[in-house]
């Protein structure tokens, strides 16, 4: 028996960073997506296989996953959970006893793509999947729980979006319908970064001015505000405004980059707004452009940059057995 799920990326369209400190952010699920498969095995064992390597952990070693190298930890975290919540114990004991976990992914690691949580998302429904089916609510609860085994002060919203797909305002989980045809462009600046980092950093500047970043996350909820408004009306200009705008408040807490900066310059005679997505220092930034000046952007990006329109998923995450 096969337990296969598979989960969107995603994009933060407003409030990154911002919602880490409690302020609202709207994010976007993208046809980009992570598959987990997981099927029983008869060797007290789970195996864990991906693009990034494979690993094998004895079931009776599940509970030190604490050890276990980032990128492999919340799989092992999650089988842990589903065997012993299920009395399925850590001394074998039950045939079978061990499992082993696939994961195939077309979301790029590491640039703010949702490629983490996309595989939280995707590994608590497949691994669940084996025992018994968990609800949306379940399915995001765990995954959170799982993306925390990396990254403890995650706000949530990334699994959010990447459970239940769609654009949704962050923490109310409030679907949002895109009125107009949102065409986002996603440029890769091709510099990995680390999410922990940049909270890290962030954090460092709310310590020195308590006062600024208090009155920046007004700036950002109002902002938002006006987001949601803006999108009632089918008012791409505002909304591409209010990207940009956005931009600059990531940029007054230094997750910007020279590099980053010049990608969104160069793109600005063609789009309507254009900003950081994700935790920032490297990883992608997204435009809103018109559908017209789409051919345009290799030229101005240059040939080292990654770029593709994203469109985006309704779905969320999707599960079936296989016999
Ligand atoms: O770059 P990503 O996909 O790891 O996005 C992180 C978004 C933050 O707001 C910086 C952190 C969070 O947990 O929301």
């Amino acid at each position: 028996m096969k337990s296969i799920a598979s989960a969107p990326g995603k994009i933060i369209l407003f409030g990154e960073h911002f919602v880490v400190h409690g302020t609202k952010a709207i994010l976007a699920a993208i046809n980009k997506r992570v598959t987990v498969t997981t099927t029983f095995t008869e060797d007290d064992t789970v195996k864990i296989n991906s693009e990034l390597g494979t690993l094998n952990v004895p079931i009776s070693s599940l509970y030190k996953y604490k050890e276990v190298k980032s990128e492999f930890r919340p799989f092992v975290y999650l089988a842990r959970k589903w065997k012993t919540s299920l009395g399925l114990g850590f001394d074998g004991g039950c045939i079978p006893s061990g499992l082993e976990i696939t994961i195939d992914s077309d979301i790029p690691i590491g640039v703010g793509l949702g490629s983490s949580s996309a595989c939280c998302v995707a590994a608590a429904t497949s691994i669940s999947g084996l025992f018994n089916e968990l609800s949306s609510e379940e399915i995001l609860k765990t995954s959170i729980e799982a993306e925390k085994t990396i990254f403890s002060d995650t706000s949530g919203a990334d699994c959010a979006v990447c459970t239940y797909g769609g654009m949704i305002e962050h923490p109310s989980i409030e679907k949002i319908d895109n009125t107009f045809d949102l065409n986002l462009l996603i440029a890769n600046s091709m510099i990995p970064h680390n999410t922990k980092n940049s909270v890290e950093k962030v954090n460092k500047f709310k310590e020195n001015d308590e006062d600024r970043f208090s009155q920046l996350c007004d700036l950002e909820t109002k902002l938002i505000d006006k987001v949601i408004v803006a999108m009632k009306n089918n008012d791409a200009t505002t909304f591409g405004l209010k990207m940009s705008e956005n931009q600059k408040y990531l940029e007054e807490i230094q997750v910007s980059n020279d590099t980053l900066r010049d990608m969104i310059s160069s793109l600005n005679e063609i789009s309507l707004g254009s900003k950081i997505t994700g935790a920032g220092d490297g990883g992608c930034i997204i435009a809103l452009v018109n559908d017209d000046n789409m051919d345009k952007v290799p030229a101005l990006l240059g040939k080292d940059k990654e770029c593709f329109s994203a469109k985006i998923d309704t779905k969320g995450v999707v599960w079936k057995i296989e016999k």
